[in-house]
């Protein structure tokens, strides 16, 4: 199967409140210069979120993350978990057809999704509900033959219990997940053989099933808001747990001011506006030769190309930028907090008095260029 951007993309795409918050914080866990190992959680949040994977969110990520979209989209083309085409509004269907599932009647449950969604996975139903595909072993084998839909499994299946599964997500119905045979969990069909005195007692579904009654909806998709945003490798202080001391945030003797906040914090309050200050710009490079300003980590040709709109075109105006003018520049780009993060001015400095930083190097020998904005 191809694996490429769908041929029809939406004009746009932004996380949720809450799940912007979330991807924030998934940032956060790993070490400066390492943000890029986000980039599976944000984009399955995404398509938690959405569905599936769509071009404008690949290019929100690979913002957020300061990397090339190529980077994102190979990603995303890699791992066969992403979606990268529409799928239905109430849920994608993965039927499982590895060996257990495929002996039990699995090519019976293609069959129904072949005649009630699609003729052809990963497409859409005519009424835009369902999409389903053939996914390899997920782990359920002692309930064969099952489906993941959403986050849930649904096992023991048959063409009956299948086909009311789908009519009754159709009709908005909560459903139950797991077992749909009477079992529990994955005990004998007949009963417990051992650990009988714990047959007694037990709550109406196993544990798993549970969670997903609890919020009466298994097909939901994921606002972020469903369950508390956590992030307890920030200490209250707001230092990240592991990191050098050195690596921490300047801390006023009284009142400490988190470097990143918890969810709540962020949910609570917007972070005041920085002051803004413009800085000197130019109309045009001097003497008509501009800096090469993608040799700075974080900018590519589009950022430098806004960048050279604002009045940019050299290593050392950059590098002079107080607080305030980075603000003002910040407030500017697409992306908040690029520019500390990625450290543009200490590499214009290195760079304007032709010190070559590690990124510059690299960006020069292999043509590797940063993308976003
Ligand atoms: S073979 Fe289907 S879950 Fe393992």
């Amino acid at each position: 199967m191809l694996r490429r951007l769908h041929s029809e993309q939406p004009d746009s795409f932004a996380f949720t409140p809450a799940n912007q918050a979330w991807a924030e914080a998934q940032i956060t866990k790993y070490p400066e210069g390492r943000q890029a190992s986000a980039v599976i959680p944000l984009l399955w949040r995404a398509q938690e979120q959405e569905g599936w994977v769509t071009k404008p969110a690949i290019e929100h990520i690979a913002d957020m993350l300061g990397m090339a979209y190529i980077r994102v989209l190979e990603v995303c083309s890699f791992y066969f978990m992403f979606q990268m085409q529409p799928t239905g509004s109430v849920a994608n269907v993965q039927i499982c057809g590895t060996t257990s599932c495929m002996i039990c009647g699995a090519e019976d449950l293609v069959a129904v999704c072949k005649e009630k969604i699609a003729e052809k996975p990963h497409t859409l139903s005519a009424d835009g509900k369902f999409t389903w595909e053939e996914v390899e072993c997920l782990g359920a084998c002692t309930n064969a033959p099952m489906a993941q839909i959403g986050k849930d499994y649904y096992e023991d299946l048959t063409v009956e219990s299948f086909t009311k599964l789908l009519d009754d997500l159709a009709a908005g119905k909560v459903v139950a997940p797991g077992p749909q045979n009477g079992r529990y969990a994955a005990e004998p069909k007949s009963g417990l053989t051992s650990l009988t005195e714990f047959d007694s007692g037990k709550t109406q579904y196993n544990a798993s099933v549970q969670l997903a009654m609890d919020i009466k909806d298994g097909v939901k998709r994921i606002q972020g808001d469903e369950v508390p945003l956590l992030t307890p490798w920030v200490g209250k202080d707001g230092v990240v747990a592991g990191r050098a001391a050195a690596d921490a945030p300047p801390k006023a003797p009284e009142a400490p001011k988190p470097a990143v906040k918890q969810a709540a914090e962020v949910k609570k309050e917007e972070a005041p506006a920085a002051e803004e200050k413009e800085p000197e710009v130019l109309k045009e490079a001097r003497g008509g030769l501009p800096d090469d300003l993608k040799l700075l980590k974080g900018v590519g040709p589009k950022l430098e190309e806004k960048l050279n709109d604002l009045g940019f075109f050299h290593f050392d105006q950059i590098a002079d930028w107080t607080e305030a003018e980075v603000a003002w520049v910040d407030a500017r780009l697409k992306f908040k907090g690029r520019i500390q993060r990625d450290g543009w001015i200490e590499q214009a400095k290195r760079l304007q008095v032709g010190d070559e930083t590690e990124f510059a190097k690299r960006a020069k020998d292999e043509g590797l260029y940063e993308e976003e904005d």
